[in-house]
């Protein structure tokens, strides 16, 4: 439809007919029909109302998408189609893995692949808008939903949610225009930082913080053109993001020009005035919209109340025009006026739901992002020699759950478990496995003391599976058996899948405790043990690393884990992760991230920890893991790193042109393999305080074994360049260091003056 048509169509339409396509609401409000039971309390409709509804969340499946579209815009007075919105976070049915393991692969284009696979089956499924990319960085992994997140690096964070975008979008220019998703960027702003990683809690933080970690990735998407953004549950500078004018008016609409759909969160109108900033619901209504908040998601307070606010002159009809407008423009960008089932046909949806491509794209993602965290010894365990008798344990041998809580529309039927995965090895190259669960996955011990109080109390023991006794001692035993006959031992342990996601934070980040017990046991009867971590959160792995001679993490690997993982353990792939969230040593630790700021007394290298310096007395100041480490089967070095020249001179402009590093990177183990290649800056002291160092550039390179070869990365003002507080990019004299290195731990340091 033309523009010029659209706008006729507003014209023509009623004020309460603009008003509700501002209004979305649960799926079930169409499944089952609960807006005609005529109990006019707030959340019901009558069916007038709902013919009128613009858009509506949490349903998929082309056969039910088709039915009420086809019914809705009979029973709309103007034929308006509705829109179909839904969290597609990792993927529709063909799980991959959860954003924060994609984080770890450092490749923007397997994010796109990724998300482009899910467009196309959220498409064929009747779909037309993802909750997704999660744009949020994270620093404590307390907070559950650090699963959604790429992590802790805003430069990461912007690629990969760049990437997100495009893909969702059919990204890999194949995909027809059809069978793109608009995307939604989410939660704006700094949801992330939850307090004391407790959901839905406050989030504050300096401007410069802000500034400079949390909006980067946020800008990116709206630059890579996300036709939507949504506003987030937690207060910036004490007002709640739905109703924060200078966040959503002067940043995002003015300083960005954002003319996308803006959408609260869940209720997030509603929780305006459980937050104490709104009297009521109209109140929140009109602070919202007028803070230009479009689709009021599930609150009620603009069916409720906008038409009177309008009428009575506290909300201008133009506001309303302009955001039901936006909403008619991204239903015409999604061709809904031309198809409102956009070409989708059941055989189309069977053909692209679970695909082979997309199966075997989902088994390479989890290749690409699961990282070797420890392989000791002269003969590392991993790759598991083919001649070796494998003992696979744990609870995660059997289970095909290996999908997010967010994976909502997977089935785990579909699922390859490892047990699966493992027999069809053992039958195509004759290998041998046993198989031995040895516990369940959690257990009422987690709880800790007074556990059966704490489990009525706190825990989600309708839907998590838990075992009542500490150890079933006849699984104990029969693992324990199938470790004393084995070479080696896979024990595949983790979270269980609903204790990370939303409303999952947790206040330990160990494993559950009889899944220790588990791994202590069989430590005891053969030490050759390689742990599987499945988890959607960074952990404190300290004892698992101890009575692990191998420690490969897989994240929620999604619908094709047992295969990616069997890949890996058997060598015929390698683990391409490196972690884009640091690996606390203990929960006390947390917030650990690599990029904080300096200290004035900083702990000092090598010697006993004197008190009076930034220190703890009792565990040390760096993570179990940093940020970018990651193993490979053989191993890398890196030196002799220099720049093109040492010093350069600032021009008025504000730019220095380029400088160029160099490194040289070795293959100096026995095998094939790839490794990231990571580079750092190190700002100088200027007006305030710079984090230690930030992450400027990466690049992959393989290498045979012995091979060496030279890598270059070019320098500008991107590199160099801060956000100022006018919002713009700004390099300063003084004297840069620059790191190329394996990790954000490298020492490699040199320097770059800027005069
Ligand atoms: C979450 C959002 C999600 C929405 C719709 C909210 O509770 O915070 O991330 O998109 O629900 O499911």
């Amino acid at each position: 439809m033309k523009k010029e048509q659209l706008m006729e169509l507003l014209n023509s339409m009623s004020l309460k007919e603009k008003v509700f396509q501002l209004v979305q609401i649960p799926g079930q409000y169409f499944l089952s029909g609960i807006a005609d039971t005529g109990t006019k309390t707030d959340n019901s409709l009558t069916g007038e109302e709902l013919a009128l509804i613009g858009s509506t969340l949490g349903i998929y499946g082309l056969e039910t998408t088709a039915e009420i579209q086809k019914r809705h815009m009979e029973e709309h007075p103007h034929h308006i189609p509705l829109l179909f919105m839904h969290d597609v976070v990792h993927g529709l049915r063909t799980a991959f893995p959860i954003p924060l393991a994609l984080g770890a692969a450092f490749s923007p284009d397997l994010v796109k692949m990724c998300t482009s696979a899910a467009a196309d089956e959220s498409a064929a499924s009747g779909l037309h808008v993802t909750f997704a990319p999660m744009l949020d960085l994270v620093r404590d992994p307390r907070w559950g939903r650090v699963m959604e997140s790429f992590g802790e690096d805003p430069f990461l964070n912007a690629m990969l949610g760049r990437a997100s975008v495009e893909g969702f979008r059919g990204g890999n220019g194949e995909t027809p225009e059809k069978w793109r998703v608009a995307s939604c960027i989410k939660h704006f702003a700094a949801y992330g930082a939850a307090e004391a990683g407790r959901d839905y809690t406050g989030a504050d933080m300096s401007s410069r913080i802000l500034r400079e970690c949390y909006l980067p990735a946020y800008i990116e998407g709206v630059r890579a053109g996300a036709d939507m953004v949504m506003s987030s549950f937690n207060a910036i500078d004490g007002v709640p993001a739905t109703g924060n004018e200078k966040l959503l008016k002067e940043t995002l609409r003015d300083a960005w020009n954002f003319d996308g759909v803006l959408i609260s969160d869940w209720d997030s109108v509603g929780e305006l005035v459980k937050r104490g900033v709104c009297s009521d619901l109209r109140e929140a209504a009109r602070l919202a919209l007028n803070c230009g908040i479009d689709i009021d998601m599930c609150s009620f307070a603009y069916a409720r109340h906008l038409e009177a606010l309008v009428r009575e002159g506290e909300v201008a009809k133009e506001q309303v025009d302009r955001a039901a407008f936006r909403v008619l423009e991204l239903k015409n960008r999604l061709g809904l006026f031309e198809d409102p089932f956009r070409g989708a046909t059941s055989t189309v949806e069977r053909k692209k739901i679970l695909s082979t491509a997309n199966r075997a794209l989902a088994r390479k993602a989890v290749c690409e992002c699961s990282v070797l965290l420890k392989n000791a010894g002269e003969q590392p365990l991993l790759p598991l020699a083919s001649e070796s008798k494998v003992a696979f344990t744990g609870p995660y041998v059997e289970s095909k759950e290996l999908h997010s809580a967010w994976a909502v529309s997977t089935d785990p039927e579909d699922t390859v478990s490892i047990r699966e995965a493992a027999e069809e090895l053992a039958l195509s190259q004759g290998r041998s496995f046993i198989f031995a669960e040895g516990c369940t996955m959690t257990c009422r011990e987690d709880l800790g003391p007074k556990s059966e109080e704490r489990m009525v109390k706190y825990y989600r023991e309708d839907t998590i599976p838990m075992q009542s006794v500490t150890t079933d001692v006849n699984m104990l035993k029969e693992a324990v058996a199938a470790a004393e006959n084995a070479d080696t031992v896979v024990v595949c342990l983790g979270e269980h899948r609903l204790m990370s996601g939303e409303g999952a934070s947790r206040g330990e980040l160990t494993l559950p405790k009889q899944q220790l017990e588990l791994l202590k046991s069989l430590h005891s009867a053969n030490k050759n043990i390689v742990s599987v971590i499945f988890t959607g959160r960074p952990l404190d792995l300290r004892e698992v690393c101890e009575l692990s001679r191998s420690v490969l993490l897989v994240w929620m690997p999604g619908t094709e884990g047992g295969n990616g993982i069997l890949d890996l353990l058997i060598g015929a792939a390698e683990p391409g992760g490196r972690l884009s969230m640091s690996f606390p040593y203990c929960v006390g630790q947390v917030p650990v991230y690599y990029n904080h700021f300096n200290t004035g007394r900083p702990k000092p290298k090598n010697t006993k920890v004197p008190y009076y310096v930034s220190a703890y007395i009792d565990i040390p100041n760096s993570p179990l893991f940093p940020f970018g480490y990651g193993l490979s089967y053989t191993s890398f070095s890196v030196s002799g790193i220099k720049l093109s020249a040492e010093k350069t001179a600032l021009q008025d402009s504000g730019s220095f042109g380029e400088i160029k590093a160099f490194a040289s990177v070795k293959n100096t183990g026995l095998r094939r393999g790839q490794t990231l290649i990571q580079l750092y800056v190190s700002r100088p002291f200027a007006e305030a305080l710079a984090p230690v160092k930030e992450l400027k550039a990466f690049r992959k390179l393989a290498l045979d074994p012995g091979e060496e070869k030279m890598i270059e990365f070019t320098i500008g003002n991107e590199e160099l360049g801060h956000m100022g507080s006018d919002g713009k990019m700004h390099v300063v004299k003084g004297e840069y260091r620059i790191a190329i290195g394996l990790d954000s731990e490298t020492e490699e340091w040199i320097s770059l003056k800027i005069v």
